[in-house]
């Protein structure tokens, strides 16, 4: 099921003994975990691993040792480190420079999302802390950083790349987007695909964010083109409010389309590569496509905007905080504030069963998508993603929608129930959305309920899988997701911190 047959990864085949992790990652590897799910272990050699911190294994053992169960702690130990394991394909410096410049592949597929590496980093942020050492968690992130910035400043539509040419690492070829007929156009030496996805940018922002809040490293964003990737970034979000009409009745001409060649319908967009009518006045920003790649049905998407929201507010204080921008930081606090009233006025709708909602998109006609898609920004991932406080009214009505029958996209079944999406179809739930229904929920029960059922459902592997059959174990997608399996793990050190009982719990045996 996986979207790109054909793109194998080189990062770890790369070297000559190891394994091509997708491989590897395919079959079980003893010693096994002893527990009922009796777990492979996962992780690759050591001598193939592509970054090794010592913070993130004293890490893995400290929490080891508070997780009783022997699955669980066997999915955890497999999980955390998988980014750093297999994902960092290269981490160096530009040419003639001290800029350091980190390539994170997602997984199976040798490309870099800007979405998937600024969460890859994300489950690392506990452990951050400032260090100008080439051989940090710091250094990583800030080669994220800047990488971005440069993918940014080349295509600032695309949502994912290839490696920079300094890594001397082959771009890959991606027969899915090779037909794609796109405005502007790019060269496929430096962009993999290019999707706009205003959650990208946001991600941009967000591990931005991350980095300066851990940090208080300001004057790493003096230094190179961090300043100019912020412009760009506003720049798309002013060029994406345009409505499909002027005034007179005229049709905008739009800063992007796209469309591919395809049989499926979320893999390219309607109106010949404008999307569906997007009203004036709406005060939101467009959105081509979701966090999952797949195209929105209306371009109002409500979770980006609030994550976009979120983060232009907590990036405008590194914006401050360097000094002779004011401008440009305030230009960030206004377009952050009038996103959320624009969000309140046209993104909540009254229902009869839950109140009033959060729609996951709009159209600023009378158009609503009232659904929920297991990707992050989702509406449940709302409180993760910092635009809510958990016991927000609205946000708690919503996720009893989102969580019950009536999202089109909430999956049932005996192996593992919990909101998919169209990327993988009818009848495939998202581990990823048990993890952030874990992080939003203070209930205990409904917490073990959600542990239960991700422990159970990796069909023998340890791992996070893309998307599970909720009637069958066996027939899962994406067995090297690294995104899915570091916010698992990112979720765990939650848990200690939050509610370290639950960690010390059996899911052996459980009939939950
Ligand atoms: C665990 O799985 C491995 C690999 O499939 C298998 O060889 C082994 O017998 C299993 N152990 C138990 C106790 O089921
Ligand atoms: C990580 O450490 C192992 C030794 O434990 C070494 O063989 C390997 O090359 C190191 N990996 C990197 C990327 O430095
Ligand atoms: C960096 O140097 C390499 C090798 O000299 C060259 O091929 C490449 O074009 C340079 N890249 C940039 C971004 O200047
Ligand atoms: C880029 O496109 C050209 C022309 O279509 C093609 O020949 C080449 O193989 C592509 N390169 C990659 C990395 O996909
Ligand atoms: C985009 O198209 C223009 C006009 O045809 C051309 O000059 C330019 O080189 C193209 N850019 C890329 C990145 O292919
Ligand atoms: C910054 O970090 C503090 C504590 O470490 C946390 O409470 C706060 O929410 C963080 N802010 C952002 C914007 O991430
Ligand atoms: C949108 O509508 C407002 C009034 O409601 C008008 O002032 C503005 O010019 C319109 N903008 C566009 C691009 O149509
Ligand atoms: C209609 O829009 C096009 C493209 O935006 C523009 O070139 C043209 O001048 C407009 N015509 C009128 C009558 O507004
Ligand atoms: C479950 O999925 C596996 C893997 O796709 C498949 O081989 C098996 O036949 C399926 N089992 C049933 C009962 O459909």
């Amino acid at each position: 099921m996986l979207r790109f047959l054909g793109v194998i990864s080189l990062a770890m085949a790369a070297k000559a003994q190891c394994p091509d992790y997708i491989d590897y990652s395919n079959v079980p590897h003893g010693p096994f975990s002893g527990g009922e799910y009796n777990l492979s272990y996962m992780r690759p050699d050591p001598a193939c691993r592509t970054f090794n911190s010592s913070i993130v294994e004293q890490t893995v053992d400290r929490v080891s040792q508070g997780i009783a169960d022997p699955d669980l702690r066997r999915l955890f130990t497999n999980a955390y480190p998988n980014t750093l394991d297999t994902a960092i394909a290269w981490h160096g410096y530009a040419n003639d420079s001290d800029e350091e410049l980190t390539f994170i592949i997602t997984g199976d597929i040798n490309a870099m999302w800007l979405r998937d590496s600024a969460n890859q980093m994300q489950s690392y942020l506990p452990l951050l802390t400032a260090s100008q050492a080439f051989d940090s968690l710091a250094s990583l992130y800030r080669g994220v950083i800047n990488l971005q910035a440069r993918y940014i400043l080349t295509d600032r539509y695309c949502n994912s790349f290839q490696p920079p040419v300094e890594s001397g690492i082959s771009p890959s070829p991606n027969p899915s987007a090779s037909e794609d007929t796109v405005r502007p156009n790019y060269t496929n030496s430096s962009v993999f695909e290019c999707k706009y996805e205003l959650d990208s940018l946001a991600a941009f922002l967000e591990v931005s964010t991350n980095y300066y809040n851990a940090t208080q490293d300001a004057s790493f964003f003096k230094n190179y083109q961090w300043v100019d990737a912020v412009k760009s970034v506003l720049q798309v979000a002013d060029e994406m409010m345009v409505p499909t009409y002027q005034p007179n009745g005229n049709v905008s001409e739009l800063a992007y389309s796209f469309t591919r060649l395809t049989t499926r319908a979320t893999e390219t967009t309607a109106n010949d590569g404008l999307g569906n009518p997007f009203n004036n006045g709406t005060g939101l920003i467009r959105s081509f496509f979701r966090p999952s790649d797949d195209s929105t049905i209306f371009q109002g998407f409500i979770p980006a905007n609030m994550m976009f929201a979120s983060y232009l507010k907590s990036a405008s204080d590194i914006m401050y905080a360097i000094g002779d921008q004011d401008d440009l930081a305030g230009q960030m606090c206004d377009l952050s504030e009038n996103l959320r009233t624009s969000i309140s006025k046209h993104g909540i709708v009254h229902t009869s069963n839950h109140g009033d909602i959060y729609a996951y998109e709009v159209d600023g006609y009378m158009s609503q998508n009232i659904m929920d898609d297991a990707n992050i920004p989702s509406l449940l991932s709302a409180p993760f993603i910092g635009y809510l406080d958990r016991d927000d009214e609205v946000y708690q009505n919503t996720r009893s929608l989102i969580l019950s029958a009536d999202n089109p996209y909430f999956m049932r079944g005996p192996v593992i129930n919990a909101i998919g999406g169209p990327h993988q179809g009818p009848g495939y739930a998202w581990p990823m959305a048990s993890i952030i229904r874990i992080f939003t929920t203070d209930d205990e029960a409904e917490i073990t309920q959600q542990l239960q059922q991700i422990v159970s459902s990796t069909d023998g592997l340890g791992l996070i899988h893309e998307s599970i059959n909720t009637f069958n174990e066996s027939d899962w997608t994406r067995q090297w997701f690294s995104w899915a399996n570091g916010l698992f793990g990112q979720m765990i050190l939650d848990l200690e911190d939050r509610k370290p009982e639950i960690l010390g719990q059996s899911f052996q045996n459980s009939t939950s």
